[in-house]
């Protein structure tokens, strides 16, 4: 809960979705990654304090905005109108596009939408990806509704690709260079989404969207962006 008293810092509760390597994952029983850090450094550039992370699922991420249960999310998050109209957003802090990623040693290698015609579809629930899957192949009806796999999170879907349950996954850029890295799957194509993540606030809540706002730009201007992007994506 967030504890508000002019002067005093107030304290906040973060709240993410790991399984969504290199932005949120547990290793070794810890959540680490570069929305971790990143949204820490940050806080600590400003006048709140953080006293914990929440795991949750993705979809339960801005219900738990809405109720109090954290005061700002960190989750790869991707700004768009749906989710404008329930939480606010800090300025965007990466981009992304949705990966089409199939079994590396499959003779499936679509290369554009279309190309999916009667696969086996999986994404995260909640996400863009599963937007993807909605709004472009079953609406579209180049998939049947009965094909789509909607997962709690990237890393049952990954399991499944590789155990042939599923033909495809449509998931983040940068999440997806991370999960094929060591494993026998490969992005068959990008599909072009043009997503911006931000950190995700209460509706209303300028005054704690203004402090991350000037917290990203204190470390943008100091470095520590450019370090953790070094050490999370190797650039
Ligand atoms: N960027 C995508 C979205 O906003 C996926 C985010 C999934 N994040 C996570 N921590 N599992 O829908």
């Amino acid at each position: 809960g967030c504890q508000s008293g002019s002067g005093d810092s107030q304290t906040l509760t973060a709240g993410t979705a790991p399984g969504f390597p290199p932005f949120e994952m547990k290793q070794d029983g810890e959540l680490v990654g570069f929305d971790v850090e990143l949204l820490e450094a940050v806080i600590a550039a400003s006048e709140y304090e953080l006293s914990g992370w929440e795991e949750l699922e993705f979809k339960s991420l801005i219900p738990a905005l809405n109720n109090g249960n954290v005061d700002v999310v960190a989750a790869g998050m991707t700004i768009n109108d749906d989710r404008d109209e329930a939480i606010d957003f800090s300025d965007p802090y990466y981009s992304s596009n949705q990966a089409i990623v199939v079994r590396e040693s499959g003779s499936f290698s679509p290369s554009s939408l279309d190309d999916l015609s009667g696969a086996t579809v999986g994404a995260q629930k909640g996400t863009t990806g599963e937007s993807v899957i909605k709004d472009q192949l079953i609406e579209a009806g180049t998939v049947p509704e009965s094909n789509y796999n909607a997962y709690g999170n990237y890393v049952l879907a990954v399991e499944d690709l590789l155990n042939e349950n599923v033909d495809v996954i449509i998931i983040d850029v940068p999440v997806a260079n991370s999960f094929v890295a060591d494993r026998p799957i490969e992005s068959a194509f990008v599909h072009e989404t043009g997503e911006q993540f931000g950190f995700g606030v209460q509706s209303g809540n300028d005054e704690l969207a203004g402090a991350l706002n000037s917290g990203l730009t204190t470390v943008e201007d100091d470095g520590t962006y450019r370090d953790l992007t070094e050490k999370w994506f190797g650039q």
